[in-house]
C-alpha cells in the first residue's frame, strides 16, 4: 500500500492549468523529489495535498483514506506536515515557541482538561517541551532557542521551519525547496538531516528542490514535471538523463540549471 496516492489530479487558475491530470504515489520510507522548471506546478501539488487548494478534478489518498475534500486543519493530525517555499513562521514568537506549536497537533487532551489544568495537561506540556528540546538539539538550534524569528537570518529561519514540521512526528513530510537561498554548508546540513529523518526517524519525504547535488544525494526516486504534467519518473539517473527533462531545463531561460555530473 502506498502512503500517498494522487490520481488524475487537476488544478486550474483561470486559463492556467497548474496541475494537469497528474497521478503518482509516494511509497512508505522513500524520499521522492519533484523537479521541474518554475511554474511547473510543484508548490500547487503541495497546496493540494495539504488542502490549501481545492482540486478541480482527481483524488488524493493518504494511508488509503481519501483526503481530497478534507479541511486543511485535519491534515496535520493525520500525519502530514509541510514547509513552505517562502517560510511561514510566527514572526514575533521565539524559536522554541514556534517549535512547540508544531507539537500541538500531538495534543490528546480536551479543552475542558486545559481549563482545569489537569495532571494530564501538565504531563502533556512537559512531554511537548521535551520533544521541542530534542528537536532543537537535533537541528543545532540551541543558541537560537529564545530568539524571536523576525530578527533571525534567513538560513536559520529555513531550519526552524523544518524543525517545526518535524516536531509533530509526521509520517509524511513535505519539503518545498528546503535549501533555496541557503549556503553550500547549510544545504549540506539539510542533506544530513533528510538522511537522518528518513533512516533514523522512519519518515517518508516528498520534496521539491532545485539543488541537484542535494536531489541526487538524498532521493530514492524523482518525478520531473512540466506544465503540471508528468515528464519523467524513476531513479535519479533515469530521470536526470531523460532527454525531455534536459530539454525542459535548457528551455526555461530562467537561469535554473541542472549542473550535475552523474
Ligand atoms: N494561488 C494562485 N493563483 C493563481 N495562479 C496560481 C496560484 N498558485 C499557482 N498558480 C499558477 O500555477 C502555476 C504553477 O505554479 P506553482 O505551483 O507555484 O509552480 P512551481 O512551484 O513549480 O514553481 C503557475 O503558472 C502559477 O502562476
Ligand atoms: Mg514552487
Amino acid at each position: 500500500m502506498s502512503l500517498l496516492k494522487v490520481n488524475e489530479l487537476t488544478m486550474r487558475f483561470g486559463g492556467v492549468v497548474a496541475v494537469d491530470q497528474l497521478s503518482f504515489s509516494v511509497e512508505k520510507g522513500e524520499v521522492l523529489t519533484l523537479i521541474g522548471p518554475n511554474g511547473a506546478g510543484k508548490s500547487s501539488i503541495f497546496n493540494l495535498i495539504s488542502r490549501l487548494y481545492n482540486a478541480n478534478h482527481g483524488s488524493i489518498y493518504f494511508n488509503d483514506t481519501e483526503i481530497t475534500q478534507l479541511p486543511a486543519h485535519h491534515i496535520a493530525g493525520l500525519g502530514i506536515a509541510r514547509t513552505f517555499q517562502n517560510t511561514e513562521l510566527f514572526e514575533h514568537a521565539t524559536v522554541l515557541q514556534n517549535i512547540l506549536t508544531g507539537c500541538h497537533v500531538l495534543r490528546s487532551t480536551t479543552a475542558l482538561q486545559h481549563l482545569f489544568f489537569t495532571k494530564k495537561v501538565r504531563h502533556e506540556a512537559l512531554e511537548h517541551r521535551q520533544r521541542s528540546e530534542e528537536i532543537i538539539d537535533f537541528f543545532d538550534l540551541q543558541s537560537f532557542r529564545h530568539s524571536v524569528i523576525a530578527g533571525l537570518p534567513y538560513g536559520v529561519r529555513k531550519v526552524v521551519e523544518i524543525a517545526r514540521a518535524v516536531a509533530c512526528r509526521p509520517a509524511l513530510l513535505l519539503l518545498d525547496e528546503p535549501t533555496a537561498g541557503l549556503s553550500a554548508e547549510e544545504s549540506s546540513d539539510v542533506a544530513f538531516w533528510i538522511d537522518d529523518l528518513q533512516k533514523d526517524a522512519g519518515m517518508t519525504i516528498l520534496m521539491v528542490e532545485h539543488n541537484m547535488d542535494l536531489v541526487l544525494r538524498v532521493s530514492d526516486r524523482i518525478i520531473a514535471l512540466e506544465d503540471g504534467a508528468l515528464l519523467a519518473s524513476g531513479s535519479p539517473q533515469e530521470v536526470l538523463e531523460h532527454p525531455d527533462v534536459i530539454a525542459a531545463y535548457l528551455g526555461t531561460g530562467t537561469g535554473e540549471q541542472m549542473d550535475v555530473t552523474l
